[in-house]
């Protein structure tokens, strides 16, 4: 038998975070939703503690929602945090959908906007220091639109917490992230959207969205040279494969460098019109394997010391031939998550579901893979 410590009564389960993060197929009416789900900045579609009706279920989908949190009606209790208030999220990507939205230019007023939010996610970021290792939730959170744009500079200004960067800095990196696309308002829709892959002057012209976009913004007043720097150099390469300069090294701004990591790793786990998207261990293995060559090293190294490979609500598999679930991802322990065993060695379902934490195990007990095969309840 394996030395493992076993759970029943752990500080985290705590009575406030009684939910579980649930794919849309597998939920079911009846079941109680666990947290506001918004048609708007000021409209609740679902609130906490309302039954879900399939009618609920229509609109959800509607909305190109892919998994809500419902109240966990299992024996045990777990914890999820959230990376970011559901309402600073989900107004962050209106304000977004706003401005690329009706976009042949972009003013001031709407720079300023840009940096009220940021400015709020900065602040929620830095008076919540546990949100890095929970950080691959945000995927399965909600799907409005524009969250790319909100995603990467949630992303880049959690690195850059990291990496010491004062607050004047990270509103340059929030700001410029959350603008960084901003050029592809102005390629062909066609072409942005094409599924199949792209010949030459095709790709010549998304790679035109960097210098648009920055030209787009060199004549505004109020927003710095270091944040419309993102625009125009975050497909630069460390090893100089990127463009539009095949700039190298320290000869891309380090903003851009930071939201080059960020931008590669939410496009690598969302779903895109030419391809599926790969799992969150998947994607840091990525961003792991070109670190040092595309990426500046300290920054993607930094990036997947502060990353929950398996992200809460994740199918395992351990070398022990036992499959569970992640509950929660502790500090410094990014691959050594948290899990509730579900199934033997045999494939059969053990009687007392457990609980083991994967960081007092060493390597007895690890995580070797990830499934999609579990039965939650
Ligand atoms: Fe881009």
């Amino acid at each position: 038998m394996y030395n493992v410590k076993i759970y029943e009564n752990i500080s985290f389960l705590t009575e406030e975070t009684t939910m579980i993060l649930m794919p849309l197929n597998m939920i079911k009416e009846g079941m109680i939703n666990a947290k506001p789900i918004y048609l708007s900045e000021d409209s609740i579609l679902l609130d906490e503690g309302d039954v879900i009706r399939d009618r609920y279920l229509e609109r959800i989908t509607e909305l190109g929602i892919r998994s809500i949190y419902v109240k966990d009606d299992s024996s045990y209790k777990k914890s999820i945090h959230d990376i970011i208030r559901e309402e600073l999220r989900n107004s962050s990507s209106l304000s977004m959908e706003k401005i690329m939205g009706n976009i042949c230019y972009v003013d001031e007023e709407e720079v300023e906007m840009t940096r009220d939010i940021i400015t709020n996610i900065i602040e929620y970021l830095l008076t919540n220091d546990d949100i890095l290792v929970n950080l691959s939730e945000m995927k399965a959170m909600d799907d409005y639109a524009y969250e790319h744009s909100v995603n990467v500079s949630i992303l880049s200004l959690i690195i850059a917490i990291k990496l010491g960067y004062d607050k004047e800095k990270l509103v340059d990196l929030g700001v410029g992230a959350m603008l960084h696309d901003i050029g592809k308002t102005k390629v062909d829709l066609g072409i942005l959207n094409k599924p199949s892959s792209l010949t030459m002057s095709e790709y010549d012209q998304i790679k035109k969205h960097t210098l648009i976009g920055y030209e787009m913004l060199n004549d505004i007043k109020n927003i710095s040279y270091d944040s419309k720097i993102i625009a125009l150099s975050h497909h630069e390469r460390y090893d100089g494969s990127g463009y539009p300069y095949n700039a190298k090294g320290e000869g891309i701004h380090e903003l851009a460098r930071v939201v080059a990591v960020a931008d590669v790793y939410d496009a690598l786990t969302n779903d895109r019109v030419y391809r599926s998207r790969i799992s969150t261990d998947e994607a840091v293995d990525y961003i792991a394997s070109v670190s040092g060559s595309q990426f500046d090293s300290n920054i993607a190294d930094n990036f997947i010391e502060n990353i929950a490979r398996y992200p809460v609500g994740k199918g395992i598999i351990l070398n022990t031939g036992f499959k569970g679930y992640v509950v929660f991802n502790k500090k410094n322990h990014v691959s050594r998550p948290i899990v509730r065993i579900l199934y033997n060695n045999m494939g059969e379902r053990v009687k007392i579901p457990y609980i083991i934490d994967l960081s007092e195990t060493e390597d007895s007990i690890k995580v070797v893979g990830t499934t999609d095969d579990i039965e939650l309840f």
